[in-house]
C-alpha cells in the first residue's frame, strides 16, 4: 500500500447511520513509523537539492564575476611585446600542438588544418577559462571544444559556434620558417584584428616592422632619415 494512503475505515458507510462520519481509526504504529520516515526522507532530499542548486548557481555566478573582474586568467594579459617562440619542428596537415605563449600561464594550441592552413588560438575558454581542446573528429575542419559547458569554436576563425562562451578565442599568430619549424610570434585579444594586435605589440619596440605593416603614425628608418 502507498504509505500516504489512508487505511480503510473499520465499518462500511452505513454503520454509523446516514450522514454520520465514521470515527477515526486507531493509528497502526508500524504505518505511522513508515510515514514519518518517508516524510523526513523527502525533507532531506528537498534540502539537499536546494543546497546543490544554490552551490552550483553560486559557483557559476562567482565564476562569471571573476571573469568580468579579471580574476581568472585571460590569454596574453601582459602589455609587453612577446618574444617569438619555436613551438614545433614541423606541423603536418591534421596535426596539432599544445604549447604556452606568450607566458607560462597562457595555454595555446596550434593546428595545421587539412588544407594546409596554419592556425593558432588561445586554449583558455572565453566563458569560464576552462581548457579548450582540439577535436579533429568534429565538424568539417575539426573544432575547438570546451568540455566544461559544451562550448565550441570554429577552427578557421576562432568564432563561437555553440555553447555559452561570449567571445571568440584570441588568436596566436603562427609563422612557418623555411626549415618547416613553427613559431608563435604574437597574440590578438578576443575580437581584435591581426594588424591591430601587431601594432599594439610591436609599435613601440619595433617601429620599422610596425611601419612596414602600416601601423598608423609609424615611419620606417628610411622615412625618418629622409625627414631629418
Ligand atoms: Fe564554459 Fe568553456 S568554460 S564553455
Amino acid at each position: 500500500m502507498n504509505p500516504t494512503e489512508q487505511p480503510p475505515t473499520a465499518g462500511g458507510p452505513g454503520e454509523n447511520g446516514p450522514g454520520q462520519a465514521a470515527p477515526a481509526p486507531w493509528p497502526d504504529p508500524a504505518q505511522e513509523a513508515l510515514r514519518d520516515r518517508v516524510a523526513s526522507d523527502s525533507l532531506t532530499t528537498r534540502r539537499d537539492y536546494l543546497r546543490i542548486v544554490t552551490t552550483v548557481s553560486g559557483g557559476l555566478a562567482v565564476g562569471a564575476v571573476a571573469v568580468a573582474g579579471g580574476v581568472l586568467h585571460r590569454h596574453g594579459d601582459s602589455e609587453d611585446a612577446p618574444k617569438p617562440k619555436r613551438v614545433a619542428d614541423r606541423l603536418r596537415p591534421g596535426e596539432s600542438i599544445a604549447f604556452r605563449f606568450p607566458g607560462e600561464d597562457d595555454r595555446a594550441v596550434g593546428v595545421r588544418l587539412k588544407d594546409g592552413t596554419l592556425v593558432g588560438y588561445s586554449a583558455i575558454c572565453t566563458h569560464l577559462a576552462c581548457a579548450v581542446l582540439w577535436r579533429e573528429d568534429r565538424g568539417n575542419d575539426g573544432e575547438l571544444y570546451c568540455p566544461c559547458h559544451e562550448g565550441v569554436f570554429d577552427a578557421r576563425t576562432g568564432e563561437v559556434t555553440a555553447g555559452p562562451p561570449p567571445r571568440p578565442l584570441p588568436k596566436v599568430l603562427l609563422v612557418e620558417e623555411i626549415d618547416g619549424s613553427v613559431w608563435a610570434v604574437a597574440t590578438t585579444r578576443s575580437g581584435e584584428s591581426v594588424k591591430a594586435a601587431m601594432c599594439r605589440q610591436f609599435g613601440e619596440q619595433r617601429p620599422d616592422m610596425a611601419a612596414r605593416i602600416g601601423c598608423p603614425g609609424m615611419r620606417t628608418r628610411t622615412e625618418r632619415s629622409e625627414r631629418t
